[in-house]
């Protein structure tokens, strides 16, 4: 609710502002968007029968007749007249009533700011840009003085709310997220996390900060006046803070970011008891966001060059490369590496993939069109270096943070496969969903893979509703089963294979459908759950018996983050013993960046990369082949 009050507080500043330029357009815009945010519905409660039904369906391909069996009696049970199910649904439904989002802060909490686990790698995705040639210094320099002003001017986008609504199946989305990328930071604490967003309608944040060598500053990039500096003026004061970085031997501050949040969080309280510190640590905190001019990185060949990046978006390398070049409690973080390597890595919490991809097609474009023009000299003051005071008990806690970061670097196994057979229009051609044809092959690979199918998740938009965020598309489905069994099977004639195909396809179309309209099952599932913990009863049976359990053990953790510009998203994996896979269907090829754990002995990227690749194959074969 704060929020949202300060949001409205922030707007009637933006139209104060703005009204001395042009006074009407910007108020039919701010009316515009708070009439559509307004407008917007709210998340439903799914009926409960419907719920525990699908649920059941979700289940058969995955666990023994058995077992289901006796998720079935519990659920009998638990659905019993006026028994649990029942007061649990209400005490939901009384939940929606009363809050603009019956599962927002729930969700916020256990998925994000009660994890103790480290930030990179388990919760922040990273983004790759295509690699830059840049001829020298310079080169890296005018690239993140261009990358700068695009965002900046994203920014101005979100200031005058002249960011067009975007629409999903035709109805307009929650536009929320993007108000809390930029200005915030997450803010570790010993048992849990905060978020905090410091463009909050009183106070705007005027500067960026630049890392260089893990030497942190803080560059103005607003004019007192709120314009922007130019592109050229950017560009001088980065020089500024490169001559003035170019000593290396200075401690990785930042990696103490990396680690796992309960010893981050004392660490920092450590940390912020000197007032030089504290100030530092603010400062960072309060940026509208992070610039890491990145080292080098160990050259390696073409073939896994793009695997190497994303690895380097996902945590910086390692202590002895880039890994101390970062704030990850930042929620963004644009890396622009000496050696061409770009893109960016963002904190979970705020927001999901698609509002950052499309800032970043937008940043893409700004550059794009921008030139550097140079503007007048006028002496701008040195951008701030951020001073840090390392006491013995600081120094330990980095050794330690380097120590942890370097296993879970070894233990970060990276792939990006580059699909050029064909992409999204060659797929719509065979009038058929590019996103489901994907999963279904993902499901096929993971199949050949293991003889076996898994729990599939992928992330599905919950942002038709207000303060929505994501879904559960279960992908495995009986469907998708019969079509994997009969795919492989030498005995089934093509036609069938495709008509196999083509259901596990409607199967999955209808899923989707199903979750993007807030009817799937797995935030309602939570939600009983949660209600339960809250009205201090005991945890119904359904969540604790062997099918929950396997139900949300997701060896496959997946998610399309589709973007205008040739880029690839990776995530890690959910699970220990599983993956994470995120694809961008571009028109003519497919991005796709798979993860597992080394740590792991029966998960293998590369190896379910191949397979995904020949599934994808197989599938296109299965299409031209097949007569309709
Ligand atoms: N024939 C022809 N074209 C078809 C088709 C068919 N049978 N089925 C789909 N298409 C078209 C669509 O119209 C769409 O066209 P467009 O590119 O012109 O808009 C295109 O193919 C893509 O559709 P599809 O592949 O089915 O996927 P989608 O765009 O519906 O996306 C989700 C599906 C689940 C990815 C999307 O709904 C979603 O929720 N995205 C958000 C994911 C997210 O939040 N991730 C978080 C990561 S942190």
């Amino acid at each position: 609710m704060i929020n949202v009050l300060a949001r409205a507080a922030s707007r009637a500043a933006v139209a104060v502002n703005s009204r001395l330029a042009s006074p009407v357009i910007v108020l039919q815009i701010r009316d515009y968007s708070l009439a559509h945010q307004d407008g917007l519905p709210k998340l439903p409660v799914p009926p409960l029968r419907q719920t525990c039904e699908r649920y059941l369906a979700a289940l058969e391909p995955l666990v023994s007749e058995e077992e289901l069996d006796h998720t079935r009696t519990l659920m009998a049970e638990f659905l019993q007249s006026g028994g649990v199910g029942e007061r649990l649904q209400k005490g939901l439904e009384r939940r929606a009533r009363k809050t603009e989002n019956w599962l927002s802060d729930w969700w916020m909490q256990l998925a994000y700011l009660d994890s103790r686990m480290p930030i990179p790698v388990y919760t922040s995705p990273g983004v790759v840009l295509p690699q830059m040639h840049f001829q020298d210094r310079q080169g890296q320099m005018r690239f993140a003085a261009k990358l700068i002003a695009g965002v900046l001017d994203f920014k101005r986008m979100l200031d005058r709310e002249t960011l067009p609504i975007e629409y999903l199946g035709g109805k307009p989305l929650c536009m929320d997220q993007y108000y809390q990328v930029l200005s915030s930071c997450r803010i570790p604490g010993p048992k849990k996390d905060t978020v905090v967003n410091h463009a909050n309608g009183i106070t705007y944040p005027t500067h960026i900060t630049v890392v260089h060598n893990f030497q942190y500053f803080v560059l103005d990039v607003l004019n007192s006046d709120g314009t922007p500096l130019t592109v050229d003026q950017i560009y001088m004061q980065l020089e500024k803070i490169w001559n003035s970085s170019l000593q290396s031997n200075k401690e990785p501050i930042g990696i103490l970011t990396s680690n796992h949040r309960n010893t981050w969080g004392k660490a920092y309280n450590n940390l912020i008891k000197d007032k030089t510190n504290k100030e530092s640590v603010r400062a960072i905190q309060k940026s509208i966001f992070l610039v890491c001019l990145d080292a080098p990185m160990p050259r390696v060949s073409d073939e896994i060059y793009y695997s190497k990046v994303a690895a380097q978006m996902l945590h910086g390398g390692g202590s002895r490369w880039n890994s101390g070049n970062r704030w990850f409690d930042k929620t963004l973080q644009f890396i622009v590496g000496e050696d061409g390597s770009c893109g960016l890595t963002y904190e979970h919490a705020s927001a999901e993939g698609p509002p950052i991809v499309f800032l970043m097609d937008h940043v893409v474009e700004y550059m794009k069109k921008t030139e550097m023009v140079r503007t007048p000299m006028i002496p701008l003051p040195m951008p701030q270096k951020l001073r840090f005071n390392i006491t013995p008990e600081i120094k330990k806690d980095i050794e330690k943070a380097k120590q942890n970061m370097n296993i879970m670097v070894h233990d970060l196994d990276v792939r990006v496969l580059n699909f050029s057979h064909y992409g999204r229009k060659y797929l719509k051609t065979f009038k058929t969903s590019p996103d489901a044809f994907i999963q279904m092959a993902l499901q096929l690979a993971y199949y050949r893979m293991y003889q076996e199918c898994c729990s599939t998740y992928e992330s599905a938009s919950l942002r038709m509703f207000k303060l929505g965020r994501t879904e559960t598309i279960r992908s495995t489905s009986t469907d998708a089963l019969k079509f994997i069994q009969c795919m492989d099977d030498s005995s089934k004639q093509n036609t069938e294979k495709l008509v196999q195909l083509e259901k596990a396809i409607k199967s999955h179309r209808d899923y989707t459908h199903m979750a993007i309209h807030g009817q799937a099952i797995d935030r309602h599932l939570l939600g009983l759950k949660m209600q339960s913990i809250e009205d201090l009863t005991s945890l119904p049976e359904i969540f604790m018996d062997t099918s929950f359990a396997v139900a949300m053990h997701f060896n496959l953790f997946t998610s399309q983050v589709g973007s205008k510009t040739d880029c690839y998203m990776c995530i890690g994996p959910m699970v220990p013993d599983g993956y994470g896979v995120c694809y961008n269907p571009m028109d003519d090829h497919i991005n796709v960046a798979v993860t597992a754990f080394n740590s792991c002995e029966d998960t293998n990227a590369t190896k379910l990369a191949c397979f995904l690749e020949d599934a994808l194959l197989d599938m296109k074969a299965l299409l031209e082949q097949t007569p309709k």
